[in-house]
């Protein structure tokens, strides 16, 4: 696996690649990689000949006071965890290889990064949407790879390719789970191991939530009041929201359907975790 810090190199690498009628694939990440990112590295190599994986911690989708400077990073650990697989290149470029000093332009990003983690984080998806399309400018991959875990940030990423007409394809897979159900995430490494056991209580929410609704319970009100109380029961009181909306837009619903999608926001400890769940 080859590691490129440059624009310039990744930029040839990929087009070579395409110029050769091989089909690129890139997997954009931030890094302290986990069985999460490896589940979309196999997803790349499974479709396509080459694979990029890129690491670069965007401090522009972090507020001014997130965890950018905590945020995990260790390259050498995460260059050891990608070996194994079929990954051709990493792109992992430092600060100012992707923001010149002077940087002001940014993506004004589509409506659907409004509501939840748009109200709680204002200027998040901006620097993550101003991120994405330059990853896809410098690596003009065929199909870009995300998480489910991360739900609304993919449907920002996919409207912004629509709506800007970006010439690449955008595969969601599936968020990956520790056996008791914790949605794999970075920010886990945070977290003790009381604030662990407390954070099981996201994922069995939102599974009693979908449970229900498939038992004949479509209130939204009810729904969400319950996913409330689980919550609680389990110490969590700093619950951003736990909601369920229409999967497609975000738009709050009085009556669930099979287009509905349960997520939650909470902080555990210090700690913000996020996850949600489909209704089919
Ligand atoms: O999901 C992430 O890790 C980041 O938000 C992304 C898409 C790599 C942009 O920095």
């Amino acid at each position: 696996m080859e590691v490129i810090t440059t624009k310039h190199e990744i930029r040839r690498l990929v087009w070579d690649a395409r110029c050769g009628g091989r089909r690129v694939g890139v997997v954009p990440t931030m890094g302290a990689l986990h069985e999460g990112h490896l589940s979309l590295v196999q997803a790349s190599a499974a479709a396509c000949d080459m694979t990029i994986v890129t690491i670069f911690v965007n401090p522009s989708q972090f507020g001014p006071h997130e965890d950018f400077a905590k945020y995990p990073r260790d390259l050498a650990a995460d260059v050891a965890q990608l070996v194994p697989h079929k990954v051709d290149a990493l792109f992992a470029p430092p600060l100012d290889e992707i923001y010149r000093p002077g940087h002001s332009t940014f993506v004004d990003p589509p409506a659907v990064a409004e509501p939840l983690e748009g109200a709680f984080r204002p200027t998040h998806f901006r620097g993550v949407a101003t991120i994405v399309l330059k990853l896809f400018q410098l690596i003009p991959a065929d199909v870009a790879f995300f998480g489910q875990k991360d739900y609304q940030q993919s449907l920002v990423i996919r409207h912004m390719v629509e709506q800007l007409d970006l010439p690449i394809a955008i595969q969601v897979c599936p968020t990956i789970r520790e056996p008791d159900g914790l949605a794999l995430s970075s920010r886990n490494v945070y977290l003790n191991t009381d604030e662990r056991q407390q954070a099981l209580a996201l994922y069995r929410a939102l599974r009693k939530c979908v449970e229900q609704y498939r038992q004949g319970c479509s209130r939204v009100a009810e729904l969400q009041g319950n996913m409330h109380s689980e919550l609680l029961e389990a110490g969590i009181a700093g619950i951003d929201y736990a909601v369920v909306v229409d999967r497609n837009s975000l738009q709050p619903i009085d009556s669930a359907n099979d287009d509905s999608v349960a997520l939650i926001a909470a902080r555990v400890g210090k700690t913000r975790l996020i996850d949600n769940l489909l209704f089919s």
